[in-house]
């Protein structure tokens, strides 16, 4: 049995790379790494992964070329339409993170259908991080935390970490246990910056079109192989671990 994500998060990075190695134009790229996404999404389905979140488009990225954004933005709304099918299949639930007030009108209509349309499915939780930055997710909360200070309903020294967590567009849910990047770079990207606190960070060299479904068991298998002590001893883990030993999913 293989010690399993509770989240998981990628970083879905070298589309670009990818295109370029092959001569052909970045857009190429992106297409195929949405099969990809596809994929990766069915296998964490199968696997049982209660949450998925994948880094589809950063606040950054609003700045690449109006073209690119634009086959992005139509690449995205096209693979809804089509896979809602499958995502009914699966009963994934699909959410998305980030700030939605800047996509175009005709792509926040398929992404918010998509979000009805599979809100009672009780299967996998799929997040896309759509037009999201870790830091502007941390100043939307603060913003949050600041308008209940002044309304009263919060005192400053009474703010914890638990207020900050739950303020974030991730609100409840867990922390990624996991966060994969892929096309061999060691950076956050300004993704999940709170929330990756204690997460492990695995990359791979593979460009993210060839990130297959067994590249993913080798990162679930190194998950699964390391010890998370959050900041504990491992001698005090091995007795927290006899008392409470961990669930084994899957
Ligand atoms: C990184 O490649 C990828 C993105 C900009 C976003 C991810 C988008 C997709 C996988 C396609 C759409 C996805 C779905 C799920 C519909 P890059 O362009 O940064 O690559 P580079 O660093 O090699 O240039």
């Amino acid at each position: 049995v293989l010690i399993l994500p509770n989240h998981l998060a990628v970083i879905m990075d070298g589309n670009g790379r990818w295109a370029k190695a092959r001569r052909h134009h970045r857009s190429y790229g992106h297409i195929r790494g949405a099969v990809r996404a596809k994929e990766i999404i069915e296998e964490c389905a199968r696997l049982k992964i209660p949450r998925l979140t994948l880094f589809t488009f950063s606040t950054e990225n609003w700045q690449r070329p109006a073209s690119e954004v634009s086959l992005l933005m139509r690449l995205l709304i096209k693979r809804l339409r089509k896979e809602r099918a499958s995502l009914m299949k699966n009963n994934i639930r699909f959410e998305c993170i980030g700030n939605l007030d800047r996509l175009p009108r005709f792509v926040l209509d398929v992404v918010k259908e998509t979000i009805a349309v599979t809100a009672h499915n009780t299967g996998m939780t799929l997040v896309f991080a759509l037009s999201y930055g870790g830091r502007q997710d941390i100043t939307f909360a603060m913003r949050e935390l600041a308008q209940k200070v002044l309304d009263g309903r919060l005192l400053p020294d009474a703010i914890t970490d638990e207020h900050i967590t739950q303020s974030l567009a991730t609100g409840g849910a867990p922390d990624p246990d996991l966060i994969i990047r892929t096309s061999g770079e060691s950076r956050f990207s300004n993704f999940f910056l709170w929330q990756a606190a204690y997460s492990e960070f695995y990359v791979c060299d593979q460009l993210w079109p060839d990130f297959s479904a067994a590249d993913l068991l080798i990162a679930l298998q190194s998950f699964a192989s390391r010890e998370r002590r959050f900041g504990k001893t491992g001698e005090q883990l091995q007795v927290m671990e006899s008392r409470w030993p961990r669930s084994q999913p899957g």
